[in-house]
């Protein structure tokens, strides 16, 4: 076989990842509780540019679902149906050569409403033959403890995490997870994206705004509860399993000046910042001056008890792992310019890169530049745990998936990320977004296709549930036979 050009460092981790709440299905088997996920309708129709509606709950629209015994409507309910499938869907990435599998562990499955006593054994039972069958394909778990699937009951009872208490019972989730898989699983993160909650406060924090005063500062007490969660759990984490790797998460939202303005660019550089309050919260180990300013303006007071300043400080993330698909501009003034979306935020559009056909701006560069900022920041392993592009496939007569475009994204992206390797960025691995096709987050649609494996399933749920392998899925195998392009 030829030699690959771009090689990446030995051991590098080359993967793909989901998460339960998209890929499982089998919402109610087993004694699982609901979850925030099992609430979410198909919005296909909205437009693709209007990202607060996709961001929007209400309390009618969770009263409705919480009665409705059906998957009718929500597709997140029944998934892809990997609850059942995983062993074949094991054996295909087993095939394609993966090292990693990211997912996650539904909180629901464990503790069906959030705040029991004891565990539900047969959702631990499922995670136990889960990493076993990974196990014998090679293929090593990334396990994301939170991944935008908490417990109903806690949101209903408590108001999600804007109580101290989900804290406690969050503890107890991660430390029945960590006692149980702890020979099984040594690479784990605490929450997705946290910084999710500000743009979409109900999945990622159990917030239902219509129920708050004052949702800024809810999404704020939240968040600190967040913080204090994740710290404690690397705590937990290490004392049970000394020799693994705990992360925290980022969605990374690079931002561009508009123009080269001054103006323009304190904008850009004021939208990067925001982004990396939280991870300067998990890594650095405190809340930055700028954001101390920020409350102060906004007149943001949340509680934090004695005690969590030391916590934040002493138990940070032994790695950073991020998301990246897009790239936005901003400008000062905004007004009248060409807007875009993607990735649950808007911005100015840049007339410089392609659009993807959900809209979202497609930048390779963006990937490097991302990689080298976070690496100079924090002098931490870093881990791309989420890169892939959404996209409508089409099956040929002879059942073929030419999925070139996928190939082409992944490519760049990879060169890029090569690039940053050379720049003399510590990077773990890689796992690409929906490695198999799954139910899309943002607006519950399964047209939106991630996958290097198809699954034969449309909006509606009609389908056979078959696997297909993408072209994509060939081209990939190849890239980690290689360890590189
Ligand atoms: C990330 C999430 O933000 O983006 C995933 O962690 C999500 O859960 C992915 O699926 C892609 O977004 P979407 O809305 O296209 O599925």
């Amino acid at each position: 076989m030829q030699q690959a050009k771009r090689v990446f460092p030995k051991g590098f981790m080359w993967g793909g990842a989901i998460a339960a709440n998209q890929a499982e299905g089998a919402w109610n088997k087993d004694s699982k509780g609901m979850s925030t996920a099992d609430i979410a309708i198909n919005k296909k129709n909205i437009n693709k540019n209007d990202y607060k509606g996709l961001n929007a709950i209400d309390d009618n629209q969770i009263k409705k679902a919480m009665i409705d015994p059906s998957d009718a409507n929500y597709p997140k309910r029944r998934g892809i149906d990997f609850y059942h499938r995983y062993p074949e869907d094991l054996a295909l990435m087993g095939e394609m050569g993966l090292k990693v599998l990211r997912l996650s562990i539904a909180w629901t499955r464990i503790y069906p409403n959030g705040d029991e006593a004891q565990p539900n054994e047969a959702g631990l039972q499922f995670y136990d033959s889960l990493f076993a069958e990974m196990h014998r394909h090679g293929i090593e778990p990334l396990v994301t403890l939170s991944h935008y699937e908490m417990p109903m009951h806690l949101v209903n009872e408590y108001g999600g995490w804007t109580s101290r208490k989900v804290v406690d019972f969050f503890g107890n989730f991660c430390k029945t997870v960590f006692n149980r898989y702890k020979d099984q699983v040594k690479y784990w993160i605490t929450f997705n994206e946290i910084d999710g909650i500000v743009r979409h406060p109900f999945t990622n924090g159990g917030i239902v705004p219509d129920r708050f005063e004052n949702v800024e500062q809810a999404v704020y007490q939240a968040l600190h509860h967040q913080f204090i969660a994740s710290a404690l759990a690397v705590k937990y984490g290490h004392e049970l399993m000394p020799e693994a790797k705990i992360g925290c998460m980022l969605t990374s939202l690079l931002h561009y000046p508009h123009t080269c303005s001054p103006d323009d660019v304190l904008a850009a550089h004021r939208n990067n910042e925001f982004n990396l309050f939280f991870s300067d919260v998990q890594i650095r180990g405190k809340y930055p001056n700028y954001m101390k300013r920020f409350f102060k303006e906004k007149g943001i007071e949340f509680q934090q008890l004695e005690g969590d300043a030391e916590l934040l400080q002493t138990y940070t993330a032994d790695f950073l792992s991020f998301s990246y698909y897009n790239s936005f501009v901003a400008s000062k003034d905004s007004e009248g310019l060409e807007k875009v979306s993607g990735n649950t935020m808007g911005g100015v559009k840049n007339p410089y890169l392609p659009l993807s056909e959900w809209g979202w701006q497609i930048d390779p560069t963006g990937l490097r530049i991302i990689l080298n900022t976070l690496y100079s920041r924090y002098q931490i392993p870093l881990f791309v745990v989420e890169n892939g592009l959404g996209a409508y496939d089409k099956v040929d007569e002879d059942g073929r998936i030419k999925d070139d475009y996928r190939i082409s994204y992944f490519k760049s992206h990879i060169e890029e990320m090569h690039e940053a390797v050379l720049d003399g960025v510590e990077l773990m691995g890689y796992t690409v977004w929906g490695i198999i096709d799954l139910i899309s987050y943002s607006s519950s649609e399964m047209e939106k296709r991630y996958g290097m494996i198809y699954v034969d399933q449309d909006d509606d749920g009609n389908g056979t549930l078959a696997r297909m392998k993408k072209d994509s899925f060939y081209w990939y195998k190849e890239v980690i036979e290689k360890n590189g392009l």
